[in-house]
């Protein structure tokens, strides 16, 4: 028996120990019970296979919130393996299995086995490049697999031999790397899953203090890669992006320089091959905002709609304080900005990857002109 303050989070009440535990987590395991209470309505069943529990907090929580069906709690270190067992003591026996092997063991030996997982969650520290592969291999048709990643350095786009050796993305540094780390993320895991005959499509990316999380959905249909894998071409000069398709990656230039302009065409820095689509599944977030009252999650509604709005708006956003130096004018205020795009018949929105910025499918000029038009 440990001696250790209870502490409580959703309908789970545990001890810490010594197994990590970060508070500020809450919101990834609040918007983890909840997709997969959406899987367990949708489908009927869920298995979820925790892969670095910790103190088992996240297991207990798809145990106790999301009906977990089962759930195996496994943490490779030995140490905190008494205070996994005491707090998963709560749950019936039939429904919880303990291990405590490395998480790439666990994904190969469900391939040998046949056993396949409804979710995964694969909460890491550093960089989970060497999973990206194996956890496939556990995953069921249809399932879901919710995948960490604190490596903040790699893809800060100062170290693209690192982001290409771990990812097979090239990064490069300009105003929206954040967004680019969960596309670098998603495209890795879309492109090793391919491989394999499967697809990939996300479920939502969450960005939250340097910590980058994807939950996606695996499915083995013929991947169309092509569509939703590629370059982001970033323009030095003006500041602005393109996707460029990759039968004309060799022709990519900027279009947004006037024919009179003297810098035109001007070479664009390309970033990827990373994720392109979209950031969030729209309906599956709907699903998710629908349940949220009855999990008593309903403080993750707000963040929940920004997911739906800013879902399939292009694969970057603009930070205010960038629109404001292009402009050379003060930082223009958020929802004037937006407000206006939309009556100019843009899309618009907040985003969740900065509450200083706004996603749009303005080009960056256009935008810069709206804020200080609508500055006045
Ligand atoms: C970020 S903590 C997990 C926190 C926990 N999921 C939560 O939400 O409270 C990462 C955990 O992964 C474990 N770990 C690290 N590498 C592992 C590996 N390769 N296989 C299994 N567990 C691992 C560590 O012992 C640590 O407890
Ligand atoms: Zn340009």
């Amino acid at each position: 028996m440990t001696l250790d303050v209870n502490l409580t989070e959703g309908k789970a009440t545990f001890i810490r120990g010594s197994a990590f535990y970060r508070p500020h987590s809450q919101t990834s395991r609040d918007l983890g019970v909840l997709a997969a209470a959406v899987y367990r309505s949708k489908l009927g069943r869920l298995r979820v296979l925790d892969t670095m529990t910790g103190c088992g907090l996240r297991s207990l929580r798809y145990a106790l919130e999301s009906e977990a069906d089962l759930v195996w709690a496994n943490d490779a270190d030995p140490e905190i393996h008494g205070v996994l067992r005491e707090n998963l003591n709560a749950l019936d026996p039939r429904q919880v299995r303990i291990t405590q092997l490395s998480a790439n063991q666990i994904f190969w030996r469900c391939a040998i086995d046949g056993d396949y997982y409804d979710l995964l969650d694969i909460d890491s520290f550093g960089n989970p490049a060497a999973l990206l592969a194996s956890c496939l291999q556990a995953v069921c048709d249809g399932g879901l697999i919710y995948l960490t990643s604190t490596d903040g350095r790699t893809i800060s786009g100062h170290f693209p031999q690192d982001s290409l050796r771990l990812y097979g993305t090239y990064t490069r540094a300009h105003p929206c790397v954040q967004e680019h780390a969960l596309r670098m993320l998603i495209g890795s895991l879309a492109q090793q899953a391919a491989m394999q005959g499967f697809t990939v499509m996300p479920i939502f990316s969450l960005y939250s203090g340097q910590i980058y999380r994807i939950m996606v959905r695996v499915t083995h249909q013929t991947p169309n890669l092509e569509k939703n894998y590629g370059f982001v071409g970033y323009c030095p000069q003006c500041g602005d992006y393109s996707v460029p398709s990759w039968r004309y990656l060799s022709r990519t230039s900027c279009l947004h320089h006037r024919d009179d302009d003297p810098r035109k065409p001007m070479a664009m820095t390309l970033a990827g091959p990373l994720w392109t689509g979209v950031l969030h599944d729209r309906d599956y977030v709907q699903a998710m905002v629908e349940r949220a009252d009855d999990l008593n999650l309903s403080s993750q509604i707000p963040l929940l709609e920004i997911f739906r709005d800013e879902s399939d708006l292009p694969p970057y956003h603009y930070p205010l304080g960038e629109v404001g130096r292009r402009g050379k004018m003060d930082i223009p205020k958020r929802g004037r900005l937006i407000d206006a795009l939309l009556k100019l018949g843009y899309r618009a929105t907040v985003t969740h990857l900065s509450s200083a910025a706004i996603k749009t499918n303005a080009p960056l000029d256009i935008v810069v002109e709206t804020a200080r038009f609508s500055s006045t």
